[in-house]
């Protein structure tokens, strides 16, 4: 018996798996095992003899059978063990940076400029892309036959055949939102109203789709001076330099008088660009005090109130602050000019904290 119990415990100690282990316990207690036939010797046996030997058969195989589940556990300690080395994950490693999409440089202009507005107490406005002819053309003192329809290279709308009102149109600047704001907000008012215009023009500084900029003030006293200083603190603070010179040249538009075209005074050297120094201007935007008639148009009396009206391009300032040379890639869609013009997803421009940090 001391050489079953030695052999067997041997045996479990080195059994390198469950199943070795399996093959053990079949031999020592299964039906056929060894210690099994032993027991069954014991029926031939007097009783004496019987009670002794089957004792200590008892105690072999109470102790084989602990053995086998000792290294069964064991067994499956070691496996987990195993496991878990294999599947080890170091949690306190920095993530990997996520791509979450980057800011179009349009959109990126746009929060800034509102940023900057809106600290001098302009509201934002929106009006429709397809509008109708009066608010585009018409309420602003443009007529049916004024040569500036021609000017604005406009996509119209197609209209039910039999049906002769005037179409509507893409519109083709945001002016017509200053109407729309003055319908539904009256006097006094400060707001600006970015968005989408379209004019069928297509070249490295003109896409049929591109955007603009209006701003309105209005109150009783307001005037071009007022429009400057206005004028002067966005160009400041958007191109993020200290002093910027505008130069504002006579102009015509029909919905302003007087008109004035504004350039910035600005150098070009080695391609590099560079606002508020040099001796180059470059136009950035087109202004003037609110004719009477477009006051009338809106439901403003012109004797009451005046204002002053200034629309700009939103890609041309982009292009300039960022120094991008073709605006045709603005729409393209290509997502490596993207991560290369783009802001970061999650940087919202402020004034405090800097406008494209
Ligand atoms: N709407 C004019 C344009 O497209 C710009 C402008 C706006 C001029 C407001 C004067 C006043 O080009």
């Amino acid at each position: 018996m001391d050489t079953l119990k030695a052999k067997y415990l041997t045996g479990i100690a080195n059994a390198a798996d469950e199943s070795a282990l399996e093959d053990i316990r079949l031999a020592a207690l299964g039906k056929k095992g060894e210690i099994s036939a032993l027991m069954a010797t014991l029926g031939k046996m007097d009783p004496d003899q019987r009670k002794v030997r089957g004792a200590a058969l008892n105690v072999l195989k109470d102790e084989i059978d602990a053995a086998l589940r000792a290294k069964k556990a064991a067994l499956a300690d070691a496996a987990l063990d195993a496991r878990l080395r294999a599947e080890w994950l170091d949690v306190t490693l920095p993530a990997r940076p996520r791509r979450v999409g980057t800011i179009h440089p349009v959109s990126q202009v746009m929060e800034e400029l509102t940023a900057i507005f809106a600290d001098m107490g302009f509201a934002v406005a929106e009006g429709p892309q397809v509008e109708s002819d009066w608010y585009n053309f018409d309420a602003l003192n443009i007529p049916p036959e004024h040569p500036a329809r021609q000017e604005h290279d406009t996509f119209f709308m197609h209209r039910a055949p039999g049906d002769n009102r005037p179409p509507h149109v893409l519109r083709t600047h945001t002016s017509p939102v200053q109407i729309r704001a003055l319908q539904t907000l009256g006097t006094p008012l400060r707001v600006i109203a970015p968005g989408r215009v379209y004019r069928m023009d297509m070249d490295q500084t003109h896409t049929p789709m591109f955007h603009q900029v209006e701003g309105i003030a209005i109150d009783r006293d307001i005037s071009m001076a007022n429009l400057k200083w206005v004028l002067e603190e966005f160009c400041r603070a958007f191109f993020e330099v200290d002093s910027v010179e505008l130069r504002f040249r006579a102009s015509h538009f029909p919905f302003t008088e007087p008109s004035a075209e504004v350039d910035i005074r600005c150098s070009w050297e080695g391609g590099q660009l560079k606002i508020g120094q040099g001796d180059k201007w470059m136009e950035i935007l087109g202004s003037g005090m609110m004719h009477p008639k477009v006051l009338a148009a809106a439901g403003v009396d012109p004797s009451q109130w005046q204002g002053f009206a200034f629309g700009m391009g939103i890609d041309r300032i982009a292009m300039l602050k960022y120094g991008i040379p073709d605006l045709r890639a603005f729409f393209e869609s290509d997502l490596r000019w993207l991560r290369h013009y783009g802001f970061a997803a999650l940087d919202m421009p402020d004034l405090a904290g800097g406008l494209s940090a």
